[in-house]
């Protein structure tokens, strides 16, 4: 999938080589007037994403991005790591289940050039970041539900597991003792892994994977398969996901509106603090705010990110050449009241 924007941009770089790219204004050398003051930015694959377990999802995007393999390629297969891990309660196989004890999944994938694909509600496959990428590649359409979600799986060679381990059963167990429906999304229980890359053409793209709220009711999605609430970019401008609790990024389309203020001109941390508060300004008299959590991570296409949660606790992991791959505290709000 090619257009003249990215033929453009392959031509550039064909002329100044890989590493470097130049710009005048926000424009590529291709577009700029041909007096403007060239000023060089540095261009390298760039990779955040969500949490600590932002960190080997990281490391294993990034090899195969030094692999040479495409970039959606590299997304899935960092994403799958996570999803892979029984530890990782908040993502795939060993996350917890809803109020029934069903493992019910969450996930999408978005290109540099806007092709999405996503799969919500989805039970019984061990990487949905997978089956969100089938979407995209293999359907005229961006999102599958439920049932049809699982069998597109199917029909696309997937096989149904069990994803409930024994350790994510005995504290739904547990919690059906009193069945108190109290989300706390912080660093305990990690939430979605949401990653955004940069690759080496400068091209922005991102995923987005989870089990969701623990203790959700049975059929609740939350914003990491929506395009525009969990995860949203446009090539032109940057790149934004979300964690947190899903309902409170949904009410506020927040990835969208991240994306849209660096548009305007805000930088990546400036526009995920801008729009945390605004769900902050939205929520703080709501039944959510007792245990609201929310925070963003952004990436514009200088390469340059941010982040910012309400309350305490949230953290990234940035892997680019110069620095290799490491966490970061995201600044945030508020402490929790405890
Ligand atoms: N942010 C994940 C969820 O609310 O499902």
């Amino acid at each position: 999938m090619s257009n003249r924007r990215d033929f453009i941009k392959k031509t550039t770089l064909g002329t100044i080589g890989l590493g470097t790219f130049i710009v005048a204004n926000g424009m590529n050398k291709a577009e700029a007037p041909f007096s403007s003051v060239e000023v060089k930015v540095k261009k390298k694959p760039l990779i955040i994403s969500t949490w600590n377990h932002g960190l080997p999802a990281n490391a294993e995007t990034w090899k195969q991005l030094k692999a040479g393999k495409p970039t959606l390629d590299a997304i899935e297969a960092g994403m799958k790591i996570p999803e892979a891990d029984p530890n990782v309660r908040s993502v795939g196989y060993g996350g917890y289940p809803d109020r029934e004890g069903k493992v019910t999944l969450d996930a999408c994938i978005m290109d540099h050039n806007s092709n999405c694909g996503s799969v919500s509600f989805l039970e019984g496959i061990m990487h949905p970041i997978s089956v969100a990428k089938r979407v995209l590649e293999n359907t005229p359409h961006v999102m599958l539900s439920g049932e049809g979600a699982l069998q597109f799986a199917l029909s696309e060679g997937f096989k149904v597991e069990n994803l409930l381990t024994p350790e994510a059963e005995k504290d739904w167990k547990k919690w059906l003792e009193e069945s108190k429906y109290k989300p706390v999304i912080n660093i305990e229980n990690h939430d979605t892994i949401s990653m955004l890359v940069i690759d080496a053409d400068g091209n922005l793209s991102g995923g987005c994977t989870t089990s969701g709220a623990a203790w959700k009711m049975h059929g609740r999605v939350g914003d990491s398969p929506i395009i525009g609430a969990g995860l949203f970019l446009d090539n032109e401008v940057g790149a934004a996901a979300a964690t947190g609790l899903g309902e409170a990024v949904i009410r506020t389309a927040g990835s969208a509106m991240v994306v849209e203020l660096m548009r305007q001109g805000k930088s990546p941390f400036e526009a995920c603090k801008e729009i945390t508060e605004r769900i902050y300004e939205k929520h703080k008299n709501h039944r959510d705010m007792e245990y609201l959590q929310v925070g963003f991570i952004a990436l514009n296409n200088k390469g340059e990110h941010g982040a910012y949660s309400l309350r305490s606790g949230f953290n990234y992991a940035i892997c680019d050449e110069e620095k290799g791959n490491r966490m970061e505290d995201a600044k945030f709000k508020m402490t929790w009241d405890k």
